[in-house]
C-alpha cells in the first residue's frame, strides 16, 4: 500500500513511519513542522531501507486544503494515518480557537479530500483524554466520554466526525485511543523532540538523570493510590507504532465501519515507581520535590486492552524497564534532540 502519514515528522508519526516501512508499505509523510523538525524525517530515512519501499516527504499544512489536495493528486494513496494535531493540554486551555482550528480543520480537509479521491482507509490518533476522569478501572471503550479540556474535546469531536463520515461514505476507520506513549526506537537515533515545551513525566525525569534539570516536581502524593502519587498507563512508542500497522492490516482486510480501540499496556505505573525504574536504569539518584496537586490531574488511569487484543491482535510487548531504557538511550545520545 501507499500510505499517507500526516504529522509524520512527529514523535509517534516518525516511529510509525518506520514500522510501516519495515512492513513493506510505501509512505508519503506530510508535516508543517509546527512541533517537529526536518531532522526527524532525516533520522527516519536513515533507519529505512530504500530497497524495501519508498519514503517520501512533502511539507504541507493540513489546514491548507489546496496544498493537501495536491498531495492526493501526486500520489495514488491507498490509506491515511492521521497524526497531525496540536497536543499540549495547557495550551489548549489558553488558546482553544487555535486548537479547534488546527485539530478539527485539518481533519475536515483530510476527510473531504479522501472522499474526493476515493481513499477509504483511515487510522486516527485519538487519546485516553476522551474519557476524562474514569469512573471505573481498567477503562474500557464503553466508559463515559467526558474530556476535561479543549484538547481532549478536539480528539472526541474528531472521532465523532469520522464516525459520521464513515456512516455515509465508502470510508472505514480505526481510532486508536493512546494512553501515555513513552520510549524511543532502540537504535537511539529516533525519539521525542518537540519544539514546544513538554510536560510529559519521563523526559523530565531523564533530564534530571542527565544533570540538565535539578529535580522532578511530583504533583501530589496524597492521591488514592498505593504510594499516593498519580498512576498512568505507559505504552512503548514502538509497540504503539506496531498497533498502527495492525490497524491498517485490519482495515485492508475489509473492516467496513468506524471503531475506537484503546492502546495501552493495561498496567498502571505511579510517578514514584517510574522514578525508581529510572534510577535503576540510569544508575543515578533522581531528586524530586513533592508539591501540590495540579488542577485537572486525575489520580489514576489504565486501559482495558481486550478489544485491542481481539480486534487487532495487539498487546504491548515492552515493559516499563524497556520504555525507560530506550528513552534513556535516545536522551543520552541526543541531549539536545535532533541537531544538525
Ligand atoms: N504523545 C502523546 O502523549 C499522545 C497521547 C495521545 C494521543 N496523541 C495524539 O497522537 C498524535 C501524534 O502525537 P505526537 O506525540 O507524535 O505529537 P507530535 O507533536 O510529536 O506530532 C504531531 C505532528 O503533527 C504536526 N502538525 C500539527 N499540526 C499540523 C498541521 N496543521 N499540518 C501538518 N502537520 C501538523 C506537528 O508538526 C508534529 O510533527 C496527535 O494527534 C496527538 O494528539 C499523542
Amino acid at each position: 500500500m501507499t500510505v499517507l502519514v500526516t504529522g509524520g515528522a512527529g514523535y509517534v508519526g516518525s516511529h510509525t513511519a518506520l514500522a510501516l516501512h519495515e512492513a513493506g508499505h510505501d509512505i508519503v509523510l506530510v508535516d508543517n513542522f509546527a512541533n517537529s523538525s526536518p531532522m526527524a524525517v532525516d533520522a527516519t530515512r536513515a533507519l529505512a531501507k530504500p530497497e524495501v519501499a519508498r519514503l517520501d516527504f512533502v511539507e504541507v499544512d493540513l489546514c491548507d486544503a489546496e496544498a493537501l489536495a495536491n498531495v492526493f493528486k501526486k500520489y495514488r494513496l491507498s490509506a491515511v494515518i492521521h497524526f497531525a494535531a496540536h497536543k499540549a493540554v495547557a495550551d489548549s486551555v489558553n488558546e482553544p480557537v487555535r486548537y479547534y482550528q488546527n485539530n478539527l480543520g485539518s481533519l475536515l480537509n483530510l476527510l473531504e479530500v479522501m472522499v474526493e479521491f476515493g481513499v477509504g482507509i483511515l487510522v486516527y490518533s485519538s487519546s485516553c483524554m476522551v474519557y476524562g476522569q474514569p469512573l471505573a478501572l481498567p477503562v474500557t471503550e464503553l466508559a463515559p466520554l467526558k474530556p476535561a479540556n479543549p484538547y481532549g474535546r478536539t480528539k472526541l469531536m474528531c472521532e465523532q466526525v469520522i464516525a459520521d463520515v464513515c456512516a455515509v461514505q465508502p470510508l472505514a476507520a480505526i481510532c486508536l485511543r493512546y494512553f501515555n506513549p513513552v520510549g524511543a526506537h532502540p537504535s537511539g537515533c529516533l525519539g521525542e523532540d518537540p519544539n514546544q515545551t513538554s510536560n510529559n513525566l519521563l523526559p523530565l525525569v531523564l533530564q534530571v538523570a542527565s544533570g540538565r534539570r535539578e529535580k522532578v516536581l511530583v504533583f501530589g502524593d496524597d492521591y488514592d493510590t498505593a504510594d499516593g502519587s498519580g498512576v498512568r498507563d505507559y505504552v512503548h512508542v514502538v509497540d504503539l507504532a506496531e498497533a498502527h500497522v495492525l490497524a491498517l492490516d485490519r482495515l485492508a482486510a475489509g473492516y467496513q465501519d468506524a471503531i475506537s480501540v484503546n492502546v495501552g499496556s493495561g498496567f498502571g505505573t505511579s510517578v514514584f515507581e517510574l522514578i525508581d525504574v529510572a534510577e535503576r536504569v540510569c544508575g543515578v539518584p533522581i531528586s524530586f520535590e513533592v508539591c501540590g496537586r495540579r488542577s485537572g490531574d486525575i489520580a489514576k488511569t489504565w486501559a482495558a486492552t481486550d478489544l485491542a487484543a481481539e480486534f487487532l491482535g495487539w498487546r504491548a510487548k515492552r515493559d516499563v524497564n524497556d520504555m525507560v531504557a530506550d528513552h534513556w538511550r535516545w536522551h543520552s545520545r541526543n541531549p539536545d534532540g535532533y541537531v544538525a
